[in-house]
């Protein structure tokens, strides 16, 4: 399976690189499932019905969720009549929505699985480790036609995501982090052949407070004065940032792991090795 996994996409110049560069990069590198991070599309706060209809125009399939899942109130109804929108899976089972979704290929199914950190973040759910390690146990990699397991930790502490890369190495195709909207150059494959990656970074605005406009820095970081409403997002050109995944279809596990980074001023443009030659094409694009 060819997997595209897209970090935080973080208001406007998020939404934007995902319509340019999606539709792209899922014909010429034959992508069998795209999944994004979604949590943070409107105005930096929550996800809204029309995004998602966008998103699946530019040929996203799965959207995660994390922290800021319940900030537009619509999502609240929404997420019961669309199954690819994924919450936290260790929210009580009495919260709307599902904390996992199988995306059909022909080739077998891809279960996406959300989770959040306990470190750092607010809410305090359940344990992740636990939750997802129970999950599991009904869905084992490479049987019951399920070809690639991909977890989005959602978290704060690099420490967490690491032990649950290593806690769950061999039972899922890959665990990515996201939430901190900062990509690491840690992406690889653990021992027993999960791909990993501590944070996949954002697709938004770099020239940014993680997003937010550079106009927050007074109140954040100087006066430390209270916020009395939530900053704005910074509106300048996107950049797209993820990671590539491609499984073993017996094993499920990882052949490859890359990151990618598309577009936008401030970080380095980076695609998997085998794609090089489509760098000039992607930087044509509208
Ligand atoms: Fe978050």
């Amino acid at each position: 399976m060819r997997v595209l996994f897209c970090g935080d996409i973080v208001a406007r110049s998020g939404r934007e690189v995902i319509k340019k560069y999606i539709p792209f990069l899922k014909r010429k590198w034959k992508l069998d499932c795209v999944i994004v991070n979604g949590e943070n599309a409107q105005h930096g706060y929550g996800l809204s019905k029309g995004s998602c209809e966008l998103f699946y125009q530019s040929g996203v399939d799965v959207i995660t969720m994390g922290n800021h899942v319940w900030d537009q109130k619509e999502m609240l109804s929404y997420i019961e009549t669309d199954r690819r929108v994924v919450r936290p899976i260790n929210f009580f089972d009495t919260v709307p929505g599902k904390g996992f979704f199988i995306y059909q290929t022909p080739k077998g199914g891809i279960l996406v699985i959300n989770a959040m950190g306990q470190a750092f973040i607010k809410p305090l759910l359940d344990n992740p480790f636990i939750i997802i390690s129970n999950f599991l146990k009904q869905y084992l990699l490479g049987n019951n036609n399920i070809k690639a397991i991909i977890i989005d930790f959602h978290a704060e502490a690099t420490s967490e995501k690491i032990g649950l890369g290593f806690y769950l190495d061999g039972r899922v195709s890959m665990v990515v982090g996201t939430h901190t909207h900062v990509p690491t150059a840690d992406a690889r494959i653990l021992p027993k052949g999960t791909g990993f990656l501590s944070d996949a970074g954002m697709c938004g605005d770099y020239n940014s407070i993680i997003g937010d406009s550079l106009q927050s820095m007074s109140s954040r970081f100087l006066e430390r004065t209270p916020m009395l409403r939530r900053p704005d997002p910074a509106i300048g050109e996107g950049t797209l940032c993820g990671v590539y995944l491609e499984t073993n279809d017996n094993t499920g596990l990882a052949n490859i792991v890359e990151p990618v980074c598309i577009g936008g001023t401030s970080l380095k443009t980076q695609i998997p090795e085998g794609f090089q030659k489509d760098l000039e094409e992607i930087r044509t694009l509208k």
